[in-house]
């Protein structure tokens, strides 16, 4: 069953790893049916060519979009304006942008479109209807229609503020990198503590897998927490041992700044 904003129908500017990814997701969970998709791709892609195989349209002429009341740009922040520019005379009048990109301010969309625009921040882990997704934007409509996207297959945080999109995707997009950053440190100090590499890394892995069943449960980070650590008992000591001087908080907060820095330097 196809959402509203399918029926008005969706083009997907790029199919790149994300394009894909949300190709996947929207097909898998029918939050855009085929028929309503055409998608923009220079190369043939996998995922545009099983969409192709459901009944979406690929690369047709640009008259097309007319049809389409919304459009979704997933090209590198660098090839936004080459993409853009050559659709803007086709699209409808009641069109909305809703942009992936990182870094790419919707005023500068906005001027170029002259549309109202949403940006959205997901993972690729939309493809499994399992990603997160940072959503803003100052037009009501833009924002439901990105809403309606990307609900169906994400964990969908509103921001209050399009400045904040940098952080949103420090503790969303890079978040695990981070996550895996640690769970390597935790294998070399298990290391350090005799184990052998390769039954360390297994451990640690497994370790990253157990967390991420926990979550499932929907209970929150302090209840996962306490039912893992009883007081006196060995994981309360090894959490207390990495909260003391506030170290773990300053590694947190150094790393989500320096990604903020960066992504405001781009
Ligand atoms: N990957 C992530 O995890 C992630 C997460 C959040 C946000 N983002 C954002 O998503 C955007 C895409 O990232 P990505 O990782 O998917 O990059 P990517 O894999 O390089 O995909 C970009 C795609 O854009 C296509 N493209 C280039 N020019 C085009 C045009 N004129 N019309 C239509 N398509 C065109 C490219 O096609 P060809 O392959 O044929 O050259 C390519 O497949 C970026 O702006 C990034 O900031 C990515």
């Amino acid at each position: 069953m196809s959402s509203d904003v399918s029926r008005d129908g969706v083009v997907l500017v790029g199919c790149g790893r994300l394009g894909s990814a949300m190709l996947e997701g929207w097909l898998a969970t029918g939050a855009v049916a085929a028929g309503d998709l055409i998608i923009l791709s220079p190369s043939g892609k996998p995922a545009a060519e099983a969409a192709r195989a459901k009944g979406a349209r690929i690369n047709p002429p640009l008259e097309a979009l007319r049809e389409t009341r919304t459009l979704v740009l997933a090209v590198k922040p660098a090839m936004w304006r080459t993409a853009l520019e050559p659709l803007v005379p086709h699209l409808n009048p009641e069109v909305v942008l809703v942009s992936v990109m990182a870094g790419v301010s919707s005023e500068d969309i906005a001027r170029v479109a002259g549309r109202p625009v949403a940006r959205v921040m997901p993972t690729t882990a939309v493809a499994q209807a399992r990603g997160v997704a940072a959503i803003w934007s100052m037009d009501a409509r833009a924002l439901s229609m990105a809403q309606a996207l990307f609900a169906p297959v994400a964990d969908v945080a509103p921001l209050d503020d399009e400045g904040l999109m940098d952080a949103a995707t420090a503790v969303a997009g890079s978040a695990p990198a981070f996550i895996y950053a640690f769970v390597q440190a935790l294998a070399d100090a298990g290391v350090a503590q005799g184990l052998a590499p390769d039954a360390a890394a297994r451990l640690a892995r497994g370790a990253l897998r157990s967390a991420g069943a926990g979550l499932e449960t929907g209970d929150g980070l302090d209840a996962l927490i306490a039912r893992i650590a009883s007081p006196g008992g060995t994981t309360r000591a090894g959490l207390d041992a990495m909260a003391e001087g506030g170290d773990l908080n300053r590694a947190a907060e150094a790393a989500v700044k320096a990604a903020v820095e960066r992504a405001k330097s781009f």
